[in-house]
């Protein structure tokens, strides 16, 4: 995997941690202090330049507000999500939809498709947040790393291919509430990156899907398996 100059930490689940090769930081999916599988060491953020939010689910935006007004990061996520972030105090929200593209400091953020549901937990009700989304991340450097968010496998991800030609896709494999190794296979035909990174499995009994069951499925895509708090640069 070339990421000349880019550190990609993961923090358990689907949250990920990347410094740019300017040094600024993104945090994909906020579930830190909340997040079982994040390590202890790492449960403190101590710096955010941008958070993208792929969907509402506790498991993704649980510590968005607290992070968010903390930090004062700018806040990517779809418009209904953004505006309940709003609504919740957290400023800089750089709201967008699918299709669009957007410069935020100094990564090109693109909003994907999803195939997953998208609610947020509000006390004790459901309020609507829009649909689920994934990025295409383009770094200065010229490498683009896709973060499928919570996803079944869809075909339209060969478009995401076409378009966009991620060389690592950071993909869902736990199964249960999102596609696992199966279907996760099935993505890396569609989008023939480079490297996976599997990601949200383990956390829960319930998400059995291991990066083993993924590399005995796949052929010419490099399985990187990594631990919680691991960091490669
Ligand atoms: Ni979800
Ligand atoms: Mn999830």
């Amino acid at each position: 995997m070339k990421l000349n100059g880019i550190k990609i930490t993961w923090l358990g689940h689907a949250t990920f941690s990347i410094q740019t090769p300017k040094g600024k930081i993104i945090l994909i999916d906020p579930w830190v202090m909340g997040n079982p599988a994040c390590p202890p060491n790492e449960k403190e953020v101590k710096a955010v330049d941008v958070m993208l939010c792929t969907h509402g689910h506790g498991d993704h935006i649980g510590d968005a507000v607290e992070i968010g007004k903390k930090h004062n990061p700018k806040v990517v996520g779809i418009p209904e999500l953004c505006g309940w972030l709003g609504k919740k105090g957290v400023k800089q929200l750089a709201e967008m939809n699918k299709g669009g593209t957007q410069k935020v400091e100094d990564i090109k953020v693109t909003m994907v498709h999803a195939d997953h549901s998208c609610g947020i937990q509000d006390g004790d009700q459901y309020v609507y947040g829009g649909e689920a989304c994934g990025y295409v991340i383009e770094f200065d450097n010229g490498v683009k790393i896709y973060h499928a968010g919570d996803t079944n496998v869809f075909g339209d991800m060969a478009i995401i291919r076409e378009l966009y030609s991620p060389e690592i896709a950071m993909l869902p494999i736990g199964d249960h509430y999102t596609m696992g190794p199966r279907e996760a296979a099935y993505a890396c035909n569609l989008l023939k990156p480079n490297s996976v990174i599997p990601m949200h499995f383990a956390t829960f009994p319930a998400l059995t899907g291991r990066p083993s069951d993924l590399s005995r499925l796949v052929h010419g895509v490099k399985v990187v398996e990594m631990k919680p708090g691991e960091t490669i640069s």
